[in-house]
């Protein structure tokens, strides 16, 4: 029997908890490790979640595992992703990839070095388990919706203006409103998702124009921009139009404030033979499609699909078969890439074309 994939995971707060529970789900994987920063907490982690060892730092940590999970908040992913990758070890890292494209692209080199040593590099866009979302990928690829013309796509969520997921300033969600704390705000956070998203199944944008707004938060019935000394200062909503190459147009948005949708995502595709939706609120393993077979009633079809593997089951079959599967840490850059350009025009307010990952590499 071959051995067991042993894991270490870095940062365990409220997400390493999902992580774990999945890791525990798939056969051949061994809870090897954790570490925090936080004193005590990583031992609590190890204990409740049933990791054999807590590591005092990163070196200790590499020593004991074959695979590598970072779950820090986004301003730390860069650092132990490369030197994870450097060690050696197979890395999952969270989304977004960094905060900066700058970071992206020196994680970006280190996978593809990592990689010629057949390392494993992957980026936690979680969508990707929805199968409606593979099939759109295929579906576009095979090119049975003819040329792409428009897309709409959002990603909703409402936690600040409700507390289904605890209080905005409570430890683990106050840093998302920080750029300080080195939140890219909604746009960092959800638009990572949403941009992955729609792009996989619609195709490569050429630039972006981008509106971010922030809002005062609510505090015992007062609205605040500070808490506690820090600015509040991460944005809540985006709104972002696409240009696409070969010329189709889109708009995507995604918000904190959409009360009423707890985490809702959505998309729609138009081409000129057909359409495809999908939406993760009613279904992740159904697509609606309309091929053109009606078109004075424009009736749509609704096909059920066999459930895809998650992104931890895809990382551990790729350790154990050796093949990197997406969504991978190059993935991570790209869209990297996409954020700093809609950052670029919320400050221009005008389009700008999508900056290239790769370091000192022309776009391609
Ligand atoms: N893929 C998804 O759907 C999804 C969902 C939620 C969160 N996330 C991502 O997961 C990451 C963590 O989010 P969270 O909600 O668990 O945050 P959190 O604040 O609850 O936990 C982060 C943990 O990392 C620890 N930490 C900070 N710096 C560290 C360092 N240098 N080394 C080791 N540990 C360190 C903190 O002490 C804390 O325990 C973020 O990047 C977030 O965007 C992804």
């Amino acid at each position: 029997m071959a051995a067991p994939v042993k894991i270490g995971i870095i940062g365990t707060g409220g997400m390493a908890k999902a992580h774990a529970a999945e890791y525990k789900k798939i056969k051949g994987v061994a809870l090897a490790a954790c570490l925090d920063v936080i004193p005590g907490r990583a031992e609590e982690f190890a204990k409740t979640q049933g990791f054999a060892h807590v590591a005092k730092d990163l070196p200790e940590l590499f020593a004991l595992v074959d695979a590598v999970v970072i779950v820090t908040p986004d301003r730390f992913h860069a650092e132990p992703t490369i030197a994870a990758l450097k060690a050696g070890k197979h890395v999952l890292c969270e989304k977004p990839l960094t905060v900066t494209l700058e970071e992206a692209r020196a994680v970006a080199a280190a996978a593809q070095a990592a990689a010629k040593k057949h390392v494993i590099h992957m980026i936690n866009f979680s969508y990707r388990r929805s199968a409606a979302m593979q099939k759109g990928i295929e579906l576009r690829k095979a090119g049975t919706i003819g040329t792409l013309r428009h897309v709409h796509s959002y990603y909703l969520q409402s936690w600040l203006g409700t507390s289904t997921w605890g209080d905005w300033h409570s430890d683990s969600m106050l840093w998302r409103l920080q750029t300080a704390k080195g939140s890219g705000g909604v746009l960092g956070d959800l638009g990572c998702h949403i941009l992955d998203l729609t792009t996989a199944v619609s195709g490569e944008v050429e630039a972006v124009r981008c509106n971010l707004a922030t809002f005062p938060k609510l505090l015992k019935g007062k609205e605040v921009t500070t808490y506690q000394g820090g600015a509040l200062d991460a944005n809540d909503t985006a709104i972002i139009e696409l240009q696409y190459v070969g010329g189709a147009t889109g708009i995507v948005h995604t918000s904190r404030w959409a009360t009423g949708h707890l985490n809702h995502l959505r998309c729609e595709v138009h081409g000129t033979q057909g359409a495809l939706r999908f939406d993760l609120d009613e279904d992740y393993d159904a697509i609606d499609l309309y091929l053109g077979k009606n078109p004075k009633t424009a009736s749509w079809k609704k096909k059920k699909l066999k459930p895809t593997p998650n992104n931890y089951q895809r990382f551990i079959r790729a350790i154990k078969t050796g093949t990197q599967d997406q969504p991978d840490i190059l993935r991570g850059a790209e869209i990297q890439a996409y954020l700093e350009a809609c950052l670029t025009s919320a400050t221009s307010g005008k389009w700008e074309a999508i900056p290239s990952w790769k370091s000192g590499a022309a776009r391609g």
